[in-house]
């Protein structure tokens, strides 16, 4: 068995070394991954917010495969699906997520009636501590120089994106329908062709027409989409 294993990187070292694959191709850098990412996965648990271990994983490797330069994520709150996100450009050497949100209560409770739960639980939370939490969380994993902070609304950061730049976009904003809706006509332009998108919460009803709109022009990655969340790819 040692022998064989012996052999197998000895013969990837070559093919490496003759450039006939790329180290990026390699099966030790592969494994290389596969371990980076357990590790990041055994710290995302304990960063506030709502991405589950499975969507981070997701999200890691949709990272590893597509090797973006330009990210983007809608609402951020503690950096749970920024962490992961942010963890697997810091293993590739490459790329950028603009992490965008206001961290304001406004912001969080616009179009909430004042008896809505959402309304009475973002009028509550701290937000001015969950950001500071968060630029010491990137400071800490060192992910800062991944990681462009854009402390604004997504209808502020719009123009400092070019149409058709955005190699993969996360929308998880505010989630009221007309919100959500806006998020995504106006970011939708902003996308790639060919380029995907991370929808959150697809199980709340004001989010389904935000999600109507993006399937008229995007095709849904079965195999990463769940009742939760679902990734769309912009149509070519
Ligand atoms: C559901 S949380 C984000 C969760 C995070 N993506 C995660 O996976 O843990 C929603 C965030 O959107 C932010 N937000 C609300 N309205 C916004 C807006 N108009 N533009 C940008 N961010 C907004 C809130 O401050 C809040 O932190």
């Amino acid at each position: 068995m040692k022998r064989i294993s012996t052999i197998l990187c000895t013969v990837i070292a070559l093919l490496t070394a003759f450039h006939l694959i790329q180290p990026r191709q390699s099966l030790a850098y592969f494994m290389d991954w596969e371990q980076y990412k357990k590790n990041v996965l055994f710290h995302q648990n304990t960063i506030p917010g709502w991405c589950c271990q499975e969507k981070a994983e997701h999200m890691m490797d949709l990272i590893y495969e597509v090797q973006p330069e330009i990210c983007v994520e809608i609402g951020v709150f503690g950096g749970s699906s920024i962490y992961p996100t942010a963890s697997a450009l810091k293993f590739l050497k490459q790329g950028t997520i603009h992490a965008i949100d206001s961290w304001s209560s406004p912001d969080c409770v616009e179009g909430y009636a004042s008896d809505d739960s959402n309304y009475q639980w973002w009028n509550k939370v701290d937000l001015e501590q969950v950001y500071l939490d968060f630029v010491n969380m990137l400071d800490h994993f060192r992910l800062s120089p991944y990681c462009a902070v854009m402390r604004m609304t997504g209808l502020k950061a719009l123009d400092q994106f070019a149409d058709e730049s955005i190699d993969i976009l996360h929308i998880d904003g505010n989630h009221t329908e007309d919100v959500a809706l806006s998020d995504a006509q106006m970011y939708l332009p902003k996308v790639k062709k060919g380029g995907y998108i991370w929808f959150d919460d697809v199980n709340w009803l004001t989010t389904h027409r935000a999600l109507e709109f993006l399937e008229l022009h995007c095709t849904k990655d079965e195999m990463r989409s769940t009742n939760e969340y679902f990734l769309l790819r912009k149509n070519s």
